[in-house]
């Protein structure tokens, strides 16, 4: 918890405040005596189930709504079927991430039947949608709570309407320019943690419905950013990744413009914090002086997202990704030349309308030249009010599943041969995790973003451990702690 304040001592019996966040701890509190009266009610702790879809952003969003639940009384639990409010932050970047909320919704309204104090709550990318809202409104009555992206901050003052009325509470807001700081947040790991540096895209590829789900972007004051870092630092958090859709332009819209460069050197003083990573970077807007800053910083991490999503300049034109084939591979190959030892990761999009197998083949072709260490492929997904969808010449399924398999061998063996290339190493890694599948192993991360599982005890995580990487598994290392 970075803000650790007290509910008991907020007067909820005077009037609302107007300024944030006042007015959302106001009715936090509010909603701690509703939920300590239902609790008396039913003689046992309320629980609570959350399920985040999607990007680090719906992570990171997801885990302020987690801290205002906490701070207002309920437990939390893994299993949806024990718990008395379940949320679903929702994703809409492709189709089948719908389909797997309105299919879980039919489940959770069994639960509900059964269950009548739960409560369910739907946000996210998926509730910016005019269509889904209606869908749910008309279909999907025992939904409790509705509301967006760009009013998280408000999901005390919703959350507590519902509890005061019978009614579907829904609340989505179109787009905003408001940004609220200090409110609580809770994290899934206690030694690494995502931090907002700003919100929203103004790039409109042609395919992506992310520009008109999460807004205009908007960054966060480099202040505030470096005061949540300190707080996290102070409280054990030694790595950091900072995330926007595109922290490459990070800080045009400040009143005070300040490059992300700029921002990582101030984020590189902070004392106490060990590694710093960041997603994601546009290709178009990374430049020269981020490279010197990687180059030359003790802290960030030998990794880069780098989404290309096509090799075929022809392609990302009509993707409106504004760079072609060359000037992507001119910028790995400045990337590879300042940091030999840079782990580059990418997303491709297969199928993209009007494909052909020469676009294919040159996505191919960009795949053998820059040898990611890993890539996330996608199929191609029509989103309504995307310009993509309107395009003629949809790729048949058949067609996009066979360039996908392809795709996704030459990924596989590149990577496997990459990772080989570290065998015999040692390295430093943050242990994250206790092995789920070896007993007495543990789990770290490398720098490049690579997993190692050596022998260890939990104690040590959440700190930096030397390893030497005995056996590449493909995309992971099987090694063994130095001491
Ligand atoms: N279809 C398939 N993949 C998509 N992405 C974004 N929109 C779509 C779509 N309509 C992918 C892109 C992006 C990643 C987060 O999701 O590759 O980088
Ligand atoms: Fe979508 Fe493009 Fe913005 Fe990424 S940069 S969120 S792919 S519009």
């Amino acid at each position: 918890m970075n803000y650790k304040i007290d509910l008991d001592t907020i007067d909820i019996s005077g009037s609302v405040p107007t300024t944030e966040p006042e007015r959302q701890y106001y009715y936090m509190a509010k909603c701690k005596k509703l939920i300590e009266e239902k609790s008396k009610e039913i003689g046992r702790p309320l629980r609570m189930c959350t399920q985040t879809f999607g990007c680090q952003m719906n992570a990171r969003d997801s885990e302020k709504i987690v801290g205002i639940l906490e701070l207002i009384g309920y437990q939390e639990t893994e299993k949806e079927e024990e718990a008395d409010f379940v949320l679903y932050n929702t994703c809409t970047v492709r189709e089948n991430a719908n389909l797997r909320v309105y299919g879980r919704l039919g489940y959770l309204k069994k639960l509900k039947e059964k269950n009548p104090y739960m409560l369910i709550a739907l946000c996210g990318c998926m509730m910016q949608e005019a269509d889904v809202v209606e869908k749910l409104k008309k279909s999907y009555r025992f939904v409790d709570v509705i509301f967006g992206t760009h009013n998280i901050f408000k999901f005390a003052e919703l959350l507590c309407n519902r509890l005061e009325s019978d009614r579907m509470v829904i609340d989505i807001w179109k787009d905003t320019t408001e940004i609220v700081e200090n409110l609580p947040s809770e994290r899934k790991y206690p030694f690494k943690a995502g931090v907002n540096i700003m919100f929203g895209c103004n790039n409109f590829c042609s395919y992506c419905i992310v520009p008109y789900v999460r807004g205009r972007e908007r960054s966060r004051n480099p202040k505030d950013i470096i005061r949540e870092i300190e707080l996290l630092v102070s409280d054990g958090v030694v790595e950091v990744m900072l995330l926007g859709q595109n922290v490459n332009s990070y800080g045009k819209t400040l009143d005070d413009p300040m490059t992300f460069a700029e921002l990582l050197q101030e984020v590189e003083k902070i004392e106490g914090l060990k590694r710093i990573r960041f997603m994601t970077s546009h290709p178009k807007d990374l430049s020269d002086e981020l490279i010197e800053v990687m180059r030359h910083s003790k802290k960030i991490c030998t990794h880069l997202h780098l989404p290309v999503q096509s090799g075929s300049s022809r392609i990302l034109k009509i993707m409106n990704r504004r760079y072609d084939k060359e000037k992507y591979l001119d910028l790995v190959e400045r990337l590879k030349k300042a940091m030999p030892d840079l782990a580059l990761t990418t997303d491709i999009i297969v199928g993209f309308p009007g494909e052909t197998e020469e676009d294919f083949l040159e996505t191919l072709d960009v795949v053998k030249k820059v040898r990611y260490s890993s890539a996330y492929t996608f199929i191609y997904s029509k989103r309504t009010g995307t310009p993509a969808a309107s395009m003629e010449e949809q790729i048949p399924e058949d067609v996009i599943k066979d360039r996908f398999d392809r795709l996704l061998e030459e990924i596989q063996k590149i990577s496997a041969e990459e990772a080989q290339k570290d065998q015999g190493k040692r390295v430093e890694v943050l242990v994250e995790d206790v092995n789920e599948h070896t007993e007495g192993y543990v789990t770290g991360r490398m720098s490049n973003n690579m997993l190692v599982h050596f022998k260890g005890e939990e104690e040590l995580i959440g700190t930096f451990v030397t390893v030497s990487l005995d056996e590449c598994k493909g995309f992971y290392y099987m090694g063994h702690k130095c001491d």
